[in-house]
């Protein structure tokens, strides 16, 4: 048998010999049920009540990190962090191509240009190195410091490397290099809940870091968000942004800026906190499933893509590397045709309409796994 039935054979005996097989289901056997009624019995569906305020602390305790903002979801985290980082359409914000196109969108909101940069084979994350080629080649400091592309003049507002599929990116170099350059860091972790570098979680390397819960998320809200970061006065200004800007009173509605309605509402927060009640089981359930994949593809024609050594990944979308692209289209189209869902990674961001004006640097290794990542069926399973 070669390699891709094999694979497809495992994927079978692991999620059952029949029926459809979607590449990620959330799972419900916890609290979600009780927390949900509790909200319904308060009153409190909305973006006031207590699961909110909780869902907030558990971020911190799960990340790390010392405050955290919840939002409606992880595209507006991506959006109200940059903006409350003072990005605006002078700026141009350095991102990866290969990412979910949220990121590219988030950046455009605020009328920033995306200015993409090559990923790491390994990592599937922005690289590090091609990262510090851009900035040599184009980025300077201005006499306050401030950094700006010397090609175009508009100033590097963010640079927002994402941890593809939960793997981490090279964050610890991203971050240095930024630092050299006086550019903030936000890290997009909206697919890294759980995930960790040196036992330091995805999210908290930057001065802020975004998830996001959606239903296809290892721990999901229905919808939902949040922006981690350890600084108190960006804390209370997200806060602030993503709460129309109200000045707190007791009956007055004045509101000091231009803002937004991004909180999450305590229905989603309700089941959330639920859902973070069992990330330790779901990230070990679905390490197994990861490493029966590994096995089966070891010293074999597909790659398992694996975690650096020094890194934790929350495997949210376990990816493996085809040969090619004939060979990726091959397993595509085997694996879906009998009710197995695998799908190939995006297509990356310059290659998008909206986005194809953007200046890029040379991008090798993104077309190369734009042609041969493909996600395999990750769901939690209970271990046996
Ligand atoms: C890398 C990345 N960024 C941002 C988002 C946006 O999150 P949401 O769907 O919650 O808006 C997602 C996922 O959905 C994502 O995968």
């Amino acid at each position: 048998m070669d390699i891709s039935n094999q694979l497809h054979q495992t994927i079978r005996s692991i999620y059952g010999a029949e029926g459809f097989i979607p590449l990620h289901e959330p799972r419900f056997r916890g609290n979600e049920k009780k927390y949900l009624n509790e909200c319904i019995d308060s009153g409190f569906v909305s973006s006031v009540g207590a699961f909110v305020s909780r869902f907030e602390e558990d971020m911190c305790k799960i990340t790390g990190a010392k405050y955290a903002v919840a939002t409606v979801n992880g595209t507006s985290a991506i959006h109200l962090a940059l903006a409350a980082m003072g990005v605006d359409d002078t700026c141009e914000v350095i991102t990866q191509a290969l990412t979910f196109v949220a990121t590219g969108n988030a950046i455009a909101y605020t009328g920033a240009r995306p200015r993409f940069v090559d990923v790491d084979e390994q990592t599937m994350g922005m690289s590090a190195e091609a990262l510090r080629i851009f900035l040599e080649a184009e980025v300077e400091l201005d006499k306050e410091g401030t950094p700006f592309n010397k090609h175009n003049g508009r100033r590097i507002g963010a640079c927002v490397p994402m941890h593809t599929f939960g793997m981490p990116c090279e964050i610890e170099e991203i971050v240095a290099i930024c630092e050299e350059c006086n550019i903030p860091v936000l890290e997009d972790a909206a697919e890294a809940i759980g995930s960790s570098k040196k036992g330091k979680s995805c999210g908290t390397f930057g001065i802020m870091g975004t998830f996001s819960f959606n239903g296809n998320k290892v721990v999901t809200a229905g919808g939902g968000g949040a922006i981690v970061t350890d600084n108190e006065a960006l804390a209370k200004h997200l806060k602030h942004l993503s709460t129309t800007a109200k000045i707190p009173h007791r009956w007055e509605y004045v509101h000091d800026h231009v803002a937004y309605n991004y909180r999450m509402p305590n229905v989603n927060a309700a089941l959330i906190c639920a859902q973070l009640e069992q990330l330790e089981t779901f990230l070990k359930e679905k390490r197994s499933v990861a490493m029966k994949y590994k096995a089966v593809l070891e010293n074999s024609e597909i790659d398992f893509m694996d975690e650096p050594l020094d890194c934790k990944a929350n495997f949210w979308l376990i990816a493996v590397k085809l040969k090619n692209l004939e060979a990726r289209n091959a397993f595509l189209e085997m694996s879906n045709d009998a009710d197995v869902m695998t799908r190939p990674i995006w297509e990356p961001l310059n290659k998008l309409n909206m986005f194809a004006a953007s200046d890029q640097a040379a991008l090798p290794v993104t077309e190369k796994l734009a042609e041969c990542i493909v996600n395999i069926p990750s769901s939690a399973l209970p271990l046996t």
